[in-house]
């Protein structure tokens, strides 16, 4: 069935590319602009697997997006198009091998497309009529993926159609961000226009989706039957466009297939091959996968294997979707963590707004930081978001205890001696009678952090209250499933410092704008926008009120927030 004219290589990893991590690329695949063919008219009409419409907030179960997602996936496949292409012609090449469900095209250093097939025959029909390149001064090393090169013999003359492909170029992200802060009509919206622009988008979230795929495929040449199930702000609903890949090579399901059949005397060699523990299995079999990517793996670049942190991982560039990844393995407690946020994410539309809103906000002040190190993670900081909303008047998000009352049999779940058990189907959790403005939850959020007792509490999510801490460390969130540990371990007390003051002179800022509402200064940034000034100290506003000394300035703020509390509280009490 192979069509005159187009010729498709299965990619490889190229020797010359694997020295060059290319971190733009990154930046501009994660960008919403860089998507440059309208979706098929099918995917236009059932909406995201998550949400099923265009409003971004969860409604559907997390396994049940994980499922569909995962099945979707494999009917996908990822193709490097030539910068000319006639997307008509692409499209009719393509459906002689079954009826092509959605499509889109991105640019990445290059033209590609995202096929999604109706059936995953047709992956197979197509992979039939690949070939692998000859490059004469290399050896190739064939490898079956669901990544092609398309290859145009004799290239396409430019026609009219050719440019139904229009690359719609991204401005500026940051820039366009602020003036689009600055045009907002009130802090509520600006929190709202920030989570719109930089939430993941359908596309993005499929290309996560289809990135684990495809590393599943090189990681089943090991373990046939394993999978790659992505994890953390890729699925958690929490994810900025541009944010890292988590992913983990789940073993569990290859154990529980044999488990069935193990009816006879024959055991796998793999089963019984012991080690002296499951830290040094770990580090065996990410070792293994490392190499094989490396290797084998196509456009896989960059790989690093981080076999002795805490956490064994490999890390590597995944060129064509531009995704930072992280493998790990036997990582189903952290899956379980971004289910349990996932459901948070859910309940209430405040929720996401606050959380980027705030992981920008710190992200801006360099409070967090893509580098390892002692900074506050957006892991914690979305925990510190949900505790915060709970200590609320009305809650607005319940405590993971409750949610635990609410769990049936079918949510039981232990993972490696910890209770992991909740209730998945949200539609169960009552919805809050809370009404604040997301501008008032921000200005508390900040007083309310600004103020908190670091030094002798601990943030716990399960309980929904402050505890005393358990060990010396300056910040202790507690784990929401494995209790005894502090997800905060690494950070410093000059980072948490850091964190407190520009908490502090954030409510500030916030509180004097309110009093200044009746003569707002023109042209200056406001609201949201004030507070993700890359300096807030420099910031003009600030500067002129940083005349009186730093001490008398937090004494004021504390004072003025104790007045706005008091009156605050009575109003919500009325
Ligand atoms: P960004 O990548 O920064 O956008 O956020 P993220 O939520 O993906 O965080 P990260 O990549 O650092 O970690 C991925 C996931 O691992 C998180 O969402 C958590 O589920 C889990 N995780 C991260 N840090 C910890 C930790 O200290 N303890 C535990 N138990 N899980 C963690
Ligand atoms: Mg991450």
């Amino acid at each position: 069935m192979a069509a005159r004219g187009l010729g498709l290589l299965t990619s490889l990893p190229l020797r010359a590319q694997r020295s060059q991590v290319q971190r733009p690329l990154r930046r501009l695949l994660s960008c919403p602009g860089t998507v440059v063919a309208p979706l098929g008219k099918e995917e236009q009409s059932s909406g995201s697997a998550e949400t099923g419409s265009e409003d971004r907030t969860p409604k559907k179960r997390f396994s049940e997006v994980q499922k569909e997602r995962r099945e979707q996936a494999q009917r996908t496949v990822l193709i490097h198009c030539p910068n000319k292409i006639s997307e008509k012609k692409f499209l009719k090449y393509l459906s002689q091998h079954g009826p092509v469900n959605s499509h889109f095209f991105y640019e990445s250093f290059g033209l590609y497309a995202v096929v999604e097939f109706s059936q995953k025959e047709s992956v197979a029909s197509l992979q039939n009529v690949t070939r692998t390149p000859s490059l004469g001064t290399e050896a190739a090393i064939p490898f079956r993926s669901r990544y092609f090169n398309l290859k145009l013999k004799p290239p396409l003359n430019q026609t009219s159609e050719q440019s139904s492909i229009q690359c719609r170029n991204q401005s500026s992200s940051s820039k366009k961000l602020f003036e689009l802060l600055c045009c907002a009509e009130s802090v509520d919206d600006q929190l709202n226009t920030l989570l719109r622009e930089f939430q993941l988008t359908e596309e993005n979230s499929k290309l996560r989706y289809l990135t684990c795929s495809l590393i599943e495929d090189v990681a089943a040449a090991y373990f046939p039957g394993c999978t790659v199930r992505p994890f953390g702000s890729s699925v958690n609903s929490f994810g900025k466009l541009g944010c890292d890949l988590d992913m983990f090579l789940d073993l569990d399901e290859i154990e529980n297939f044999s488990t069935h059949k193990a009816s006879g005397n024959f055991l796998m060699e793999f089963q019984v091959k012991n080690v002296p523990s499951e830290r040094i299995a770990t580090q065996k079999i990410l070792s293994v996968i490392g190499e094989c990517l490396d290797h084998f793996g196509p456009g896989c670049v960059g790989v690093q294997k981080i076999l002795n942190a805490r956490c064994p991982l490999v890390r590597f560039s995944h060129q064509a979707s531009g995704f930072q990844c992280d493998l790990t393995t036997n990582n189903r407690i952290a899956l379980k963590s971004s289910e349990l946020l996932y459901i948070y994410g859910a309940l209430d539309s405040r929720v996401r707004a606050l959380v980027f809103s705030i992981r920008c906000w710190a992200r801006a002040h360099s409070l967090t930081s893509s580098i390892p190190g002692a900074w506050i993670t957006n892991f914690s900081l979305t925990v510190m978001v949900i505790f915060f909303l709970q200590r609320r008047s009305p809650p607005i998000l319940p405590t993971l205890d409750y949610l635990k009352t609410l769990a049936d049999a079918e949510d039981k779940c232990i993972i490696e001696g910890h209770n992991c058990t909740f209730v998945r189907d949200f539609n169960r959790i009552k919805p809050s009678g809370n009404t604040e403005t997301l501008e008032l939850l921000l200005k508390e959020f900040f007083e309310y952090f600004g103020n908190f007792a670091f030094n002798k509490n601990s943030i716990n999510i399960r309980q929904g209250r402050e505890q005393n801490k358990p060990e010396s460390s300056p910040l202790h969130i507690q784990n929401p499933f494995e209790t005894s540990l502090n997800i905060s371990k690494n950070v410093s007390q000059s980072q948490l410092q850091k964190f407190i003051d520009l908490a502090r002179e954030s409510a500030w800022i916030l509180h004097q704008e309110d009093r200044d509402r009746l003569s707002p200064s023109n042209n200056q940034p406001w609201g949201l926008a004030a507070l993700l000034l890359p300096s807030v100290a420099n910031s003009t506003s600030l500067a002129k009120k940083k005349k009186k000394p730093a001490s008398e300035r937090i004494k004021n703020l504390l004072e003025s927030i104790k007045s706005s509390s008091t009156e605050n509280s009575t109003a919500t009490n009325r």
